[in-house]
């Protein structure tokens, strides 16, 4: 792994974020490691569960797999993202169900 950081900026969940990250970093470990949004799971880390599933600019990703980088200077939303104020949206509610 790199040791050289980059500089990565985004809109995640409508918040700017603004982070030094090598630049092998997953967007998934990003977000879940650096960010602390544990919403979006590792399941299968090759890009066929879904359970890493965001949307970069409204398109829909596998976060497992793409870097970091790629989403530099678009809007992240991950399930967190999808909270109606402090109230759970019936998306949100939906994964809590099927687990
Ligand atoms: Fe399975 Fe990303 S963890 S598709």
């Amino acid at each position: 792994m790199s040791d050289k950081q980059m500089l990565f900026k985004a809109e995640v969940n409508g918040e700017p974020v603004e982070l030094q990250i090598n630049p092998g970093e997953t967007l998934l470990e990003v977000l879940r490691e650096r960010l602390g949004l544990t919403g979006s799971k590792e399941g299968c880390g090759e890009g066929v569960c879904g359970a890493c599933t965001v949307l970069v600019d409204g398109v829909p990703r596998r976060a497992c797999l793409t870097l970091a980088l790629e989403a530099d200077g678009c809007g992240v939303l991950t399930v967190e993202g999808l909270a109606l104020g402090k109230k759970v949206s019936p998306l949100q509610k939906a994964f809590v169900l099927e687990g």
